[in-house]
């Protein structure tokens, strides 16, 4: 089938170049003239592992444009895979959909608006009014939310749990349904508002569960048990499951934050009020900050400290950092007057940090003179960190792991003073 995407951003581009990998032909359309070029040139402006390699393998059926005309011609499926931020109140930015739903140009051939994006449940049928509203009765609307995950996202694509489609006509579904041909998966048919919700409801289920494992974590510090044997105790649990239950410093990323938001918000708009949901998002911001704490334990103050933060990417294998922890705690550090030196491995684009942050390009440099180390992301580089180096490096030799990521035993019998998350505490270096 021939299919339009609004959109190269993350979703649009794993999207168009996963269907493009099944045979169809794509053509991806973005309002950045810069991004369209640099797709064309072969250069891919996101980090996500094999996604360079496929669109370059699929290159005789992807079409990059900034021209509206040239996606919406011929094309049988339109996704929309514009981005749909918070805005200030919680809500979803629904700008960019509304523009593609306002820029579809009159056309009797049968078409089928997609949904990608992740929008609040109802507005599906205020496309729906707004497409008939405008004379076009020959577009379908279809909701298909996605559920990739950064890092995995092409496997998650190939290897889906499920697909959700959700149509006001089935034929509209049918042909959803048949793009994926080649894909073994359970595709669960809905109705549009239904669709809508299983988004909202599947990610905020997940933030309930990092939530919970947190705050059980956070109780074990207290209690001297140990959160990863109590994870794997109540994953084994057939009813509960062993994903979304390591603890840490908290979750970030483009979806997880956003989505909780959107459907507290959206909850709170139709008279709810999400009592769970505003307890996950505080659980979750008060948990990036106890690593403050935590070195203010160690360190007494923290100002004049040289912290290094390892890790600025909200989780490995991308460089995404919108709602990283490492952005919360590099402003409270800078704020308590701490000495700042980060390191990731891939994050190039550094204009979220905040002014007086010292990048650094290895970890030696981060640690040189530092008084603490905090790995912030579970990068695969920092299972080593705990070296004689790092030893000889750091001015004193304190790891806070955030990830979990270190063997206790053995960081704290190579000299070094260890602070996991929901970990029998050690003593503290000034005792
Ligand atoms: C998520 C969903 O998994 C995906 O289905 C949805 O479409 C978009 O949001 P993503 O944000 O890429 O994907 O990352 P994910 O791997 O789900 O992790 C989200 C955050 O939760 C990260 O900050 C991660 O560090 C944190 N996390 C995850 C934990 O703290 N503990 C866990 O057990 C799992």
């Amino acid at each position: 089938m021939r299919i339009g995407i609004f959109g190269a951003g993350y979703v649009g581009l794993v999207t168009g170049t996963c269907f493009a990998d099944l045979g169809h032909d794509v053509t991806i359309r973005d309002i950045v003239p810069a991004r369209v070029e640099a797709l064309r040139a072969g250069r891919v402006p996101i980090y996500e592992p094999g996604l360079k390699e496929l669109i370059a393998k699929n290159a005789a059926r992807l079409t990059f444009t900034t021209e509206i005309a040239d996606v919406v011609r011929d094309a049988d499926v339109l996704f929309v895979c514009v981005g749909t931020p918070p805005t200030h109140s919680g809500d979803a930015d629904l700008s960019a959909v509304w523009t593609v739903v306002d820029e579809l140009p009159q056309d009797d051939r049968r078409v089928v608006l997609v949904m990608k994006s992740t929008v609040p449940v109802g507005t599906g049928a205020k496309v729906r009014t707004a497409l008939d509203e405008r004379g076009l009765h020959n577009v379908g609307y279809v909701s298909n939310p996605e559920f990739l995950a950064e890092g995995s996202a092409l496997s998650d694509f190939r290897n889906p749990d499920r697909v959700v489609i959700g149509a006001y006509e089935a034929a509209d579904g049918d042909v959803v349904e048949r793009l994926h041909q080649g894909i073994d998966t359970v595709f669960v048919r809905a109705d549009v508002a239904s669709a809508e919700m299983v988004k909202l409801a599947a990610n905020a289920a997940l933030a309930v569960r990092i939530s919970f494992i947190n705050e059980i974590a956070n109780v074990c510090e207290l209690t001297g048990a140990d959160v990863n044997t109590v994870a794997l105790g109540i994953g084994l649990d057939h009813r509960l499951g062993k994903h979304f239950l390591r603890a840490g410093i908290g979750f970030g990323g483009s979806c997880f934050p956003k989505d909780v938001s959107a459907l507290k918000q959206l909850a709170g708009n139709a008279g709810y009020h999400f009592q769970l949901l505003a307890s996950v998002i505080e659980v979750n911001e008060l948990q990036k900050r106890r690593v403050i704490g935590k070195l203010q334990k160690h360190l007494g103050t923290v100002r004049d400290k040289r912290v290094a933060l390892l890790g600025l990417a909200f989780k490995p294998n991308t460089d995404d950092m919108r709602e990283a922890p490492s952005l919360v705690l590099s402003a409270r550090l800078l704020a308590e007057g701490a000495d700042v030196r980060v390191w990731d491995p891939v994050v190039e684009d550094l204009g979220q940090l905040p002014h007086g942050v010292v990048v650094c390009s290895s970890v030696e440099e981060a640690l040189d003179g530092a008084d603490a180390a905090v790995i912030v992301t579970e990068w695969d580089e920092l299972k080593s960190v705990a070296s004689a180096d790092a030893l000889a490096r750091m001015r004193t030799p304190l790891i806070i792991d955030g990830r979990n990521l270190l063997d206790p035993e053995t960081v704290r019998a190579a000299g070094f003073t260890y602070e996991g998350v929901g970990r029998a505490v050690g003593p503290a270096v000034s005792a």
